[in-house]
C-alpha cells in the first residue's frame, strides 16, 4: 500500500517538547513537571492525553504556556498511569488550544505528540480527506495519527504494526509518542532526525519518555536514546522492546546519565538567565576538570591525545554553529591561528551546509552547538562527513545528536543551561577553544614552553577573576535603568572582542528586543557612526589589549557625535574614564583570554535592561533555545 510516492523534499524540522509515562504513578504531575523542564524548546501552546484507568482518554489542551494549561485543568479528571504531553514552537498552524498536541484520531482512540514535520503531509492528507477524514487542526501532526489509524482499520493490524507501516510511508522528520485507549497498558514511541529519550524505571515498573533527559533525572539514570528508524513499545512491567522500520529487532543500550537537579531549578534566582550568569566561574572550572593541570602547568584533552595525528595534520580548520555558538566560534578562529598557525574559517551553519563549500579530506571541522541539537549544525556536519572531513565536537548537551554524530570531540561540561539566552554555554565554548588552540599549538611547537605556561596559568585564574567581575551587577542594574528608553544600540570591541560585541548586542536584542548591532570599532566609520547621536548608546570593549590606542580614537570619534558611550575597561584604566559617559571594569588578563571577563558585563546589562522593562528574560518571544527547525 503505498499512500504517498514523492513529495518537495525540504528537510525542515520543528522544536518542541514531549514527555510521556507509563508506570504506577498518577501521569499528571510527571508530565507537566516535565513540560516545565522542556520549555526552552518553544512554548506557545501546551497539551496532555491521559489514558484514565477505565480506558477514556482524556486531553486538554491550551494555547500558551504549561503553567497556563496546570491552573485551566486543575478541575478535569487528571487520573491515569499513562500519558503523553507536548509543549508546542509552531510551524504548521497558529498557536492555538487546536493545533496544540496531542492530536486524536477520528475515531477518538489514538493520542498523538510530534515534535518535527511530516514533509509529505498534504499528500497524506488529501487522500484522507478523499477518504472522508475530517481534520480539525491545521497541523501535519493530525495528519500522522489520522493516517495511523487509516493503516490500523485498512490492514487489520495492531497499533504498532500500524505505527511501523505509516511511518515507512512517512518523509520528515518525527520523534512521536502514541497512546491507544483500547490498547491501555502501553505507550509507542519513534523517531527519526528529533531526539527522543527513555527513561527506564527500577524492574521495568514504569517508563518515562522526554525529547532530552532533564525531565528524566529525577527519577531514573538509566536511559536509552533512541537512534533514528527505531520504534520502541513500553509495557508496564515488561522489558522494552525496540525494532526498527524493518520490524528487526534492535539490542538495548541501556546508557547511565548523572545530572544535578539542582542546575534544573532556579535555586533562590529570579531568572535561570541570571542564575546562569552567576555560575560561570563554577561551569568553568567543571569545564577545566582533569583538563587543565594546575601544578603541572599542562592542559590535556584526550580528544586531542586520541586524535593527535589527524587534528595536526589538519591544513585547514572550518569551524561551523550557530548564534552565541558561531560567536565563540569567532573567537575560537583567532586563537587557533594565533596559536596553531592554521588557518580557520568560521561558518553559519545554515550558509554552509548550502552553499556547496570546498571541504577536503585533510580538513578538521569543528562544531559548537551547546543543545547539540541545531539543526542547521546537525546538516553541516553531514555534508563534512559525506566529504570526508573529521568532525570534532564542542557541545553541552552529553549524549546530544551532534555529540553522537561528530568523530571525537570535548564536552563543554557546564551544566544545563535553561535560559533561552545562552551565557555560560559561551564561557564553556571558550574555555575549551582555548584549551583546544593550546593543545594543538603546544603540540604543533607555535607555542614556546614560555607562551604556554602563561597562558595555562592565567587560564587557571580566570574563575575567581569572573567571581570577581560579577561584583558589577549592582552598577550595572543601575546603570540599565538609564538604557530602556533606548531603541537602537551599538557595540564595539577589536581582535579578541569583537565577536564579544557581537555576543553582547545578540544577548540585547534577545531578550530586550531593543535593536543592537555588533561592530568592529575601526568599521563604525564606514557606515554606523551615521546612527549616532545623543540618542545612541555605544557600548566599547576598551580593554588594555590589542588596540587600546586605537580604540580610544574610534570612543574620540563617537564621542564627537554626543553618544552615549559605556566603557567596558581594565580595573584602574584611566585613558577612556574621562572620555566616557560611564566605565565598567573587569580584571586584568591576557588578551586571548579577556573575552571570558569582558561578556560578563555585556550580559548582565542585557538581564538588567530586559527585567526592567518587565519582559520575560527566559522565554524571549518567538525564540526556542534548541532550534531544530532550519
Ligand atoms: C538558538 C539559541 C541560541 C544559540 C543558538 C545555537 O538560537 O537561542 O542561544 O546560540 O540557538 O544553538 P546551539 O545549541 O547549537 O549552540
Amino acid at each position: 500500500m503505498v499512500l504517498i510516492n514523492e513529495c518537495k523534499h525540504n528537510n525542515i524540522k520543528s522544536m518542541c517538547g514531549i514527555v510521556g509515562y507509563i508506570g504506577t504513578r498518577q501521569a499528571f504531575p510527571v508530565l507537566i513537571k516535565g513540560l516545565k523542564r522542556l520549555e526552552y524548546r518553544g512554548y506557545d501552546s501546551t497539551g496532555v492525553a491521559l489514558v484514565s484507568t477505565n480506558a477514556m482518554l482524556n486531553v486538554y489542551k491550551e494555547e500558551g504556556k504549561v503553567a497556563n494549561l496546570e491552573a485551566n485543568v486543575a478541575n478535569r479528571d487528571l487520573g491515569g498511569t499513562i500519558g503523553i504531553a507536548h509543549t508546542r514552537w509552531a510551524t504548521h498552524g497558529i498557536p492555538s488550544s487546536t493545533n496544540a498536541h496531542p492530536h486524536v484520531s477520528q475515531s477518538g482512540k489514538l493520542a498523538l505528540v510530534h515534535n518535527g514535520i511530516i514533509e509529505n503531509y498534504s499528500l497524506i492528507k488529501e487522500r484522507l480527506l478523499k477518504l472522508g477524514f475530517v481534520f480539525k487542526s491545521e497541523t501535519d501532526t493530525e495528519v500522522l495519527v489520522q493516517f495511523i489509524e487509516y493503516v490500523k482499520e485498512t490492514h487489520g493490524v495492531d497499533t504498532v504494526t500500524a505505527v511501523r507501516l505509516a511511518l515507512n510511508q512517512v518523509i520528515g522528520a518525527y520523534a512521536i509518542v502514541l497512546v491507544d485507549k483500547e490498547a491501555p497498558e502501553q505507550v509507542i514511541a519513534a523517531r527519526k532526525s528529533s531526539p527522543l529519550v527513555i527513561g527506564l524505571g527500577e524492574g521495568n515498573r514504569e517508563f518515562f519518555i522526554a525529547s532530552d533527559a532533564t525531565p528524566l533525572v529525577e527519577y531514573t539514570q538509566n536511559v536509552v536514546y533512541l537512534n533514528d528508524g527505531e520504534i520502541a513499545v513500553l509495557k508496564r512491567g515488561e522489558e522494552m522492546q525496540i525494532c526498527n522500520l524493518k520490524n528487526e529487532a534492535i539490542d538495548l543500550d541501556v546508557q547511565s546519565i548523572e545530572m544535578n537537579i539542582g542546575l534544573l531549578e532556579k535555586g533562590g534566582y529570579p531568572h535561570f538567565m541570571l542564575k546562569e550568569i552567576y555560575e560561570q566561574a563554577q561551569a568553568m572550572k567543571d569545564c577545566m576538570r582533569g583538563r587543565l593541570l594546575e601544578k603541572e602547568k599542562r592542559v590535556v584533552l584526550s580528544a586531542v591525545c586520541n586524535h593527535s595525528e589527524r587534528l595536526l595534520n589538519a591544513k585547514r580548520i572550518i569551524i561551523v554553529s550557530c548564534g552565541t555558538s558561531w560567536h565563540a566560534g569567532l573567537i575560537g578562529k583567532q586563537l587557533i591561528e594565533t596559536f596553531v598557525k592554521v588557518p580557520v574559517e568560521v561558518e553559519y551553519a545554515s550558509e554552509f551546509r548550502y552553499r556547496n563549500p570546498v571541504i577536503n579530506k585533510e580538513d578538521v571541522v569543528i562544531a559548537i552547538s551547546q543543545s547539540g541539537e541545531t539543526a542547521d549544525t546537525l546538516a553541516a556536519i553531514s555534508l563534512a562527513k559525506e566529504r570526508g572531513a573529521f568532525i570534532f565536537g564542542i557541545v553541552n548537551a552529553v549524549g546530544s545528536s551532534i555529540a553522537r554524530t561528530t568523530d571525537t570531540g570535548t564536552y563543554i561540561h557546564v551544566g544545563p543551561e535553561i535560559g533561552v539566552a545562552s551565557t555560560k554555554a559561551f564561557t564553556g565554548q571558550l574555555t575549551v577553544l582555548i584549551m583546544l588552540a593550546l593543545c594543538l599549538g603546544k603540540e604543533r611547537g607555535i607555542l614556546s614552553e614560555v607562551e604556554y605556561e602563561e597562558i595555562v596559568t592565567e587560564l587557571a585564574a580566570i574563575p575567581d577573576k569572573i567571581e570577581h567581575s560579577l561584583a558589577c551587577n549592582e552598577k550595572v542594574a543601575d546603570l540599565a535603568k538609564s538604557f530602556t528608553y533606548a531603541r537602537n544600540f551599538l557595540y564595539l570591541g577589536r581582535g579578541y572582542n569583537f565577536p564579544v560585541a557581537l555576543e553582547g548586542a545578540l544577548k540585547l536584542k534577545e531578550i530586550s528586543y531593543i535593536h543592537a548591532e555588533g561592530y568592529p570599532a575601526a568599521e563604525m566609520k564606514h557606515g554606523p557612526i551615521a546612527l549616532v547621536d545623543t540618542e545612541m548608546p555605544v557600548v566599547v570593549i576598551a580593554t588594555h589589549h590589542q588596540l587600546y590606542e586605537k580604540i580610544l580614537s574610534n570612543i574620540q570619534e563617537v564621542k564627537a557625535r554626543k553618544g552615549r558611550i559605556l566603557a567596558i575597561v581594565t580595573e584602574g584604566d584611566e585613558g577612556v574614564r574621562d572620555l566616557v559617559d560611564n566605565v565598567i571594569e573587569t580584571p586584568p588578563t591576557l588578551a586571548c583570554l579577556s573575552p571570558l571577563l569582558t561578556v560578563i558585563p555585556l550580559q548582565l546589562l542585557a538581564y538588567h535592561v530586559a527585567v526592567i522593562k518587565g519582559l520575560d528574560v527566559d522565554q524571549p518571544r518567538n525564540l526556542a533555545k534548541s532550534v531544530t527547525v532550519e
